[in-house]
C-alpha cells in the first residue's frame, strides 16, 4: 500500500550543474511512496551531516516520473552547497512528500521568482498554465529553464521585458484575457505585489510561502507565519495558501 508521507534513504542517480549557482539532483524514488504533487516538498539531508549543517533542508519537487524524483536547487549556504557536492550513488535521506500542493485548474497564471521557479515549473509540465519568471538578468541562465517559461522579466536590459515580474504580470492583465487564478512562489515582496494586482481585479491568488524549517512535519513550530490574526504552520498548513487566508 502507498504511504502518504515517508522517511526513506535514496540513491543519487544524477547531479547536473544547471548554472553557476543552480544544480539538478535526481534520486531513485521508491514505488511504495505516494507520488508527489506540484507544490509539495521534501526535507533533504545528507546522512553524513554532523553539526553544521545538521538539519534537513526543505526543497520543492521539480520533476517526477515513476522511479525518479528531481530537485532544482540554488546554492545559497552550507546545506545546499554540501548537497551540490554529492556524486551519483551517494545516499540522501528524504522525508515527504510534505505539505499541500497547488490545486490543478484551467487557465492559471504561474508567477515565479528566485527559488519559487521549481514547483511552478513542475506544475506547468503536468497541468499547463502560463509561467512568468522574474530574473535579475538573462546572462548566465540555462536555456532549458528559460524555455519552460512563457514570459520573462529582468531587472537589467538583457531580457524581453525590463522591470519586475509584477510589472510584467500587470502589463499582461491589461492586454489578455484574465486568468481564472494566479499561483505564485518567490520572495515575499514579489508575492505581495502580485497579491495587490490580483485583489484589485478580484482574481483568486494562491501563494506558496518560504519559511525556514527544521522538521517539516509540524513538530518544531519553526515555520510559523502570522498574517493578521491568523497563525499558520507553513510546513503542514501550507506551503500553499489562499492569499486571503494569510493576508486578510
Ligand atoms: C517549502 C519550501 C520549498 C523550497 N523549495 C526550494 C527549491 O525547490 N529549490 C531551492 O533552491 N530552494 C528551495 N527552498 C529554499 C531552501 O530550503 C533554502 O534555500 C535552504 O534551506 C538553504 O539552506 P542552506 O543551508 O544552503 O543555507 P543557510 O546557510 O541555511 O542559509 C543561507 C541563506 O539563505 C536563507 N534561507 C535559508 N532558508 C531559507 C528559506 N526557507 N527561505 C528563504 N531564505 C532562506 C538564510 O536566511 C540565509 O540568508 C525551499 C524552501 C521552502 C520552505
Ligand atoms: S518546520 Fe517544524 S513545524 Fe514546520
Amino acid at each position: 500500500m502507498m504511504k502518504k508521507r515517508d522517511f526513506f534513504s535514496a540513491s543519487v542517480t544524477e547531479i547536473v550543474n544547471v548554472t553557476d549557482s543552480w544544480f539538478l539532483i535526481s534520486l531513485v524514488y521508491p514505488g511504495d511512496v505516494c507520488p508527489p504533487a506540484p507544490g509539495q516538498f521534501f526535507m533533504l539531508r545528507d546522512p553524513s551531516w554532523d553539526i553544521h549543517p545538521l538539519l534537513p533542508r526543505p526543497i520543492s519537487v521539480y520533476g517526477y516520473e515513476p522511479g525518479v524524483i528531481s530537485f532544482l536547487i540554488k546554492k545559497v549556504g552550507k546545506g545546499t552547497h554540501a548537497l551540490a557536492l554529492l556524486q551519483a550513488g551517494a545516499r540522501v535521506d528524504l522525508t515527504g512528500p510534505l505539505g499541500n500542493g497547488f490545486v490543478p485548474a484551467k487557465n492559471i497564471w504561474l508567477v515565479a521568482g528566485g527559488v519559487g521557479f521549481p514547483p511552478l515549473g513542475f506544475y506547468r509540465r503536468i497541468y499547463g498554465g502560463r509561467l512568468f519568471l522574474g530574473l535579475p538578468t538573462i546572462n548566465g541562465q540555462n536555456p532549458r529553464i528559460l524555455s519552460e517559461c512563457d514570459h520573462i522579466s529582468t531587472m537589467d536590459a538583457t531580457g524581453p521585458f525590463q522591470g519586475s515580474v509584477a510589472q510584467l504580470v500587470a502589463r499582461h492583465m491589461e492586454d489578455s484575457e484574465k486568468p481564472s487564478a494566479v499561483y505564485s512562489c518567490g520572495p515575499q515582496g514579489m508575492l505581495t505585489a502580485i497579491d495587490d494586482i490580483c485583489r484589485s481585479r478580484n482574481i483568486p491568488h494562491l501563494v506558496s510561502l518560504e519559511e525556514k524549517m527544521a522538521c517539516g512535519t509540524g513538530i518544531c513550530h519553526g515555520c510559523s507565519f502570522s498574517g493578521g490574526e491568523n497563525h499558520v504552520c507553513v510546513c503542514t498548513d501550507g506551503p500553499v495558501f489562499d492569499a486571503r487566508e494569510i493576508w486578510p
